[in-house]
């Protein structure tokens, strides 16, 4: 299996919560290994863009407004087969179809305030990556 590297945003609700440390243990106790991490408060304009995908969803604008109402943590995690394996530890976009064990389930409230955001893709992953990270706050695992 390839070694992989996938974008992760601890959400503002599990920010708000201090669910930030129990998160990374559970993403390390997954095997990801941090390879890079920030705070940072998102502002409308980014929020938009990184979100530009779902820009004709109804549910758009309360995203955006949900995603830039307190701090994220955004991480570049890695391991092997990383984009699928957070998805898995990260669980259902909707908290209550979340399985057992995972962070959704544990720390997210329902299906737009669900504590953590994960990308989608390999493809996505870069992107997504090099919106938040320029290469040179990425220090790979020795
Ligand atoms: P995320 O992985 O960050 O990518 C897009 C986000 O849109 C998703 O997680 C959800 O939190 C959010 N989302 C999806 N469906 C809805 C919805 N019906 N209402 C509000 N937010 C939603």
């Amino acid at each position: 299996m390839a070694v992989e590297r996938t974008l992760s945003i601890i959400k503002p609700d599990a920010v708000e919560k201090k669910k930030v440390g129990a998160i990374l243990a559970m993403l390390e106790e997954a095997g990801f290994s941090v390879l890079a991490l920030k705070r940072v408060k998102l502002s409308k304009e980014v929020a938009e863009g990184f979100y530009a995908v779902h820009k004709a969803r109804p549910f758009f604008g309360e995203l955006v407004q949900f995603m830039t109402r307190s701090p994220v943590v955004v991480a570049v995690l890695e391991r092997d087969d990383a984009v699928a394996k957070y998805r898995a530890v990260m669980g259902a976009t909707d908290p209550a179809k979340a399985d057992a064990g995972t962070i959704r389930k544990a720390f997210g409230a329902n299906v737009g305030e669900n504590a953590v955001h994960g990308s989608d893709s390999l493809d996505n992953a870069k992107i997504e990556i090099a919106y938040f990270f320029p290469a040179s706050e990425v220090a790979p695992q020795a």
